[in-house]
């Protein structure tokens, strides 16, 4: 770690807060600011986050999940479980088609909100990292169309970038309301935005015919 990354860790006022409220990670605040604008959390029972590790996101989850939910975290990473039984993590790659069927057997009925806030490990080049951040986020949306109820939500983390525009064309042609919104607690310097949608278009036109990642 650079100097100045110590000194700037030093002065976020979120990792204090993130200790202070026993909060895995600072993104818990980038959640909890994104729900207080959207509300996405405030009535939804069955939660699928994607990228979860370590696991605050699923922590501010829980703490709105009504207790006969199911919040379920996928990262490649484990996860340390959390407290609350009724939210579970699965360790693997959001993008294989094992992990979408996976999920379609916890959550047979659908989902009420589909949440992304997945990075891909940082190469240092540019075009490279926001390329493959959005080969995630456009697998969030298509594991966002494929299980959410018809008033479901996705939010989904997206490096502003050459490619961005495009992504969120594709979301604005797949949901009825859309909008892009940067939390206070995201740091300023970062290209990161999330992308807030509700409501998926039936028939939505990123139903890629070849969706998944599958062996060979
Ligand atoms: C910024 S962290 C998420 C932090 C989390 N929201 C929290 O509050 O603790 C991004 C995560 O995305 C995960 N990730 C990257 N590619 C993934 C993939 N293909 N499938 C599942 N998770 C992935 C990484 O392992 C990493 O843990």
């Amino acid at each position: 770690m650079s100097g100045r990354w110590k000194a700037e860790r030093r002065r976020d006022p979120y990792i204090w807060m993130a200790r202070k409220r026993g909060y895995r990670s600072r993104a818990a605040f980038k959640l909890i600011q994104l729900n207080e604008r959207f509300h996405f959390l405030d009535e939804a029972r069955y939660i699928v986050d994607l990228g979860a590790a370590p696991g605050g996101w699923l922590q501010v989850v829980a703490e709105h999940l009504p207790r006969d939910g199911l919040a379920v975290g996928v990262d490649l990473k484990p996860v340390k479980p959390l407290e609350a039984e009724n939210v579970i993590t699965l360790e693997g790659d959001a993008l294989e088609a094992e992990t979408l069927k996976r999920l379609r057997r916890l959550f047979p009925r659908g989902v009420d909100v589909v949440l992304s806030d997945m990075s891909p490990s940082i190469s240092g080049v540019w075009e490279i990292d926001h390329r493959r951040q959005l080969d995630l986020a456009r697998g969030a949306l298509r594991i966002a169309l494929e299980l959410l109820r018809p008033d479901g939500w996705l939010v989904v983390k997206a490096f502003q970038g050459s490619e961005y525009e495009a992504f969120l064309r594709e979301v604005k042609a797949s949901f009825s309301y859309v909008k892009a919104h940067k939390p206070m607690a995201s740091r300023k310097g970062s290209a990161e935005i999330y992308v807030v949608a509700r409501g998926p278009k039936r028939g939505a036109p990123s139903r890629p015919s070849q969706p998944w990642n599958s062996p060979g």
